[in-house]
């Protein structure tokens, strides 16, 4: 299952896993644009509604999902959006990117058998985490730190869930990818029309597709890897290339950040990591 797979890096990852053979499941927060995604793609392909922006929108989809499921693909996202908050009061971006996947994969984790991939970025190593002022209530809201904090939020995800699958004893792995820097409508959708044709020129000249930015997200989906791996592209400054293994920054291998972080995405999203009794 991939998130925001009806556009950019997760479509192309979506549509190559239905290629290959895999049954996947669309998870979208708009419908019709979910079935003109899979309308394009072989295989067998399913479009459910999730609005990661909405934990009432995340708990229907995770109740509603029958059976086992291999690996779990958390992709969509948002970038630089100006202020504003989810359903629940979070701050979007961290609401979108970080909270909603919290929530996500900790209530289907009973269900799945393989792994969990989170999608970060390499803007990761710009960010900081204010874990007293998670949701920008106190500090002059800024677009671009704020996706930033959302994004070493996924790795800094990845790593306390790892160390709890361990712990737990469970043969489960959580990785994370990034891709680099892809054209897609990312760049398109930060609400800032002046920041988005100038990135929209730059996504021309000089990104790489989305379906090469695809690529880390199927290598950690798929390759034989340890748990906390991080994928990215071998190319210049990790923005373009093949996959390979890459280091995350050090703050998103601090352990009490990402122990402070997990205690408070649970008491935000009231979801709880439910292995290992
Ligand atoms: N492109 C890059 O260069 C780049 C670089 C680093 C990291 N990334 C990461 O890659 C991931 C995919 O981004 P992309 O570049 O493929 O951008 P994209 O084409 O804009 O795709 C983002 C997807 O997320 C979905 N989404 C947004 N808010 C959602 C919500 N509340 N609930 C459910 N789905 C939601 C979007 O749905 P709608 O179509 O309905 O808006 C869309 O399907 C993101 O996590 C991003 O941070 C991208």
């Amino acid at each position: 299952m991939v998130t925001g797979a009806n556009s950019g890096i997760g479509r192309e990852a979506a549509a190559a896993l239905a290629r290959a053979g895999a049954q996947v499941t669309l998870a979208v927060r708009d419908e019709a644009k979910g079935r003109a995604a899979a309308a394009a793609m072989s295989g067998t392909v399913d479009v459910r509604r999730l609005d990661l922006a909405d934990l009432a929108s995340v708990r229907a989809f995770a109740d509603a999902w029958e059976g086992h499921l291999d690996v779990l693909v958390d992709n969509a996202g948002v970038m630089a959006t100006p202020e504003r908050r989810t359903v629940d009061g979070f701050e979007l971006q961290l609401g979108t990117n970080h909270l909603g996947h919290f929530a996500l994969t900790n209530l289907l984790l009973p269900r799945i058998t393989d792994r969990v991939v989170v999608v970060s970025s390499s803007a990761h190593r710009m960010g900081h985490i204010d874990v007293d002022d998670l949701n920008w209530e106190r500090r002059r809201y800024r677009p671009w730190p704020a996706y930033s904090q959302s994004k070493l939020a996924n790795l800094l995800f990845v790593r306390g869930l790892q160390r709890r699958l361990d712990a737990a004893g469970s043969p489960l792995r959580a990785v994370a990818a990034h891709p680099g820097y892809a054209a897609t409508d990312l760049q398109r959708k930060t609400g800032n029309r002046f920041a988005a044709t100038g990135m929209v020129l730059l996504n021309r000249l000089v990104a790489q597709s989305a379906a090469a930015g695809a690529l880390p997200t199927l290598y950690a989906a798929v390759e034989d890897i340890p748990g906390g791996s991080y994928v990215g592209p071998d190319g210049w400054m990790e923005q373009r290339g093949r996959p390979k293994l890459v280091a995350p920054s050090a703050a998103a291998a601090d352990d009490d950040t990402a122990l402070r972080l997990w205690d408070l995405s649970e008491r935000l999203t009231g979801v709880r990591f439910l292995l290992g009794g």
